[in-house]
């Protein structure tokens, strides 16, 4: 049985006293409520506080990049030992808006994913195409090069901590979710790629999150779908009420 994950990208909003607030009510309504696995995923500089209100609870921490050096000269990066000494748990890797405004490839994603095990840390690898590439009739060619590309050379023991996140570009931030048939097929074929990959009762147990507008109204027929094993939420992630209403409609 593959445990329902939703996580919260905060991208780059909210300020420490901002976090606090949000973590303080999403505790008040999730804290007893451990049939979904919840995850929050906050800006670096927010990383110790949201640790320091998490202790103790369900609700898991993550980070939004990892660099794939231990330390050394990279002005601005952030490490894996670093992430791990604040207490944090996941970290999301390969995010559109990265591979979109920073360049990152699935070379450079593949090098983050490995330090983010390396250091004990569970990856949340994004994959998915844009609206040129879905309009092109290249959705699973794209897909099938994220995937492949970004979880290369990962033994199946690694593989079992990783969680794929199907983000497809277009919906992001958009309002427009993709339907429920749509990320449904998608899922499909990232879990018949994983088993060509790692084998098949690898790729039963691997989570595969939808991302892409999911909110209150739609969480519950996407988690519906039998591929579909929760959920990346961005914007909807940012006010407990309408996190919360994800999280309790998720189907489990
Ligand atoms: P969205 O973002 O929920 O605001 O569409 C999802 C994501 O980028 O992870």
């Amino acid at each position: 049985m593959r445990k329902k994950i939703i996580a919260g990208n905060w991208k780059m909003f909210k300020t420490v006293q901002e976090t606090e607030q949000l973590i303080t009510g999403l505790k008040r309504e999730l804290s007893d409520y451990t049939k979904v696995e919840v995850v929050v995923c906050p800006p670096f500089v927010n990383l110790p506080v949201a640790a320091d209100c998490l202790v103790d609870n369900t609700i898991k921490l993550g980070a939004q990049n990892i660099f794939w050096e231990q330390e050394g000269a990279f002005t601005g990066e952030i490490s894996g030992p670093m992430l791990k000494a604040v207490g944090v748990d996941y970290v999301i890797v390969g995010h559109s808006e990265r591979r979109q405004y920073f360049h990152e490839t699935n070379e450079t994603v593949n090098k983050r994913v490995k330090a983010a095990l390396k250091n004990g840390l569970l990856p949340i690898v994004c994959v998915g195409e844009n609206l040129a590439e879905r309009e092109g009739g290249k959705t699973f060619d794209v897909v099938n090069d994220h995937v492949t590309g970004s979880l290369a050379g990962l033994t199946t023991e690694e593989m079992q901590k990783i969680v794929v996140a199907y983000e497809p570009v277009w919906a992001i931030g958009t309002g427009k979710t993709a339907t429920s048939a749509q990320a449904q097929e998608v899922h499909k074929f990232i879990r018949e790629t994983l088993a060509k990959m790692f084998g098949q009762p690898v790729a039963d147990a691997t989570r595969i999150q939808y991302g892409g507008s999911v909110k209150p109204e739609n969480a519950a027929e996407l988690t519906a779908q039998p591929d579909i094993d929760g959920a990346l939420v961005g914007g909807a992630s940012l006010k407990v009420e309408s996190f919360v209403g994800i999280v309790k409609n998720t189907k489990v």
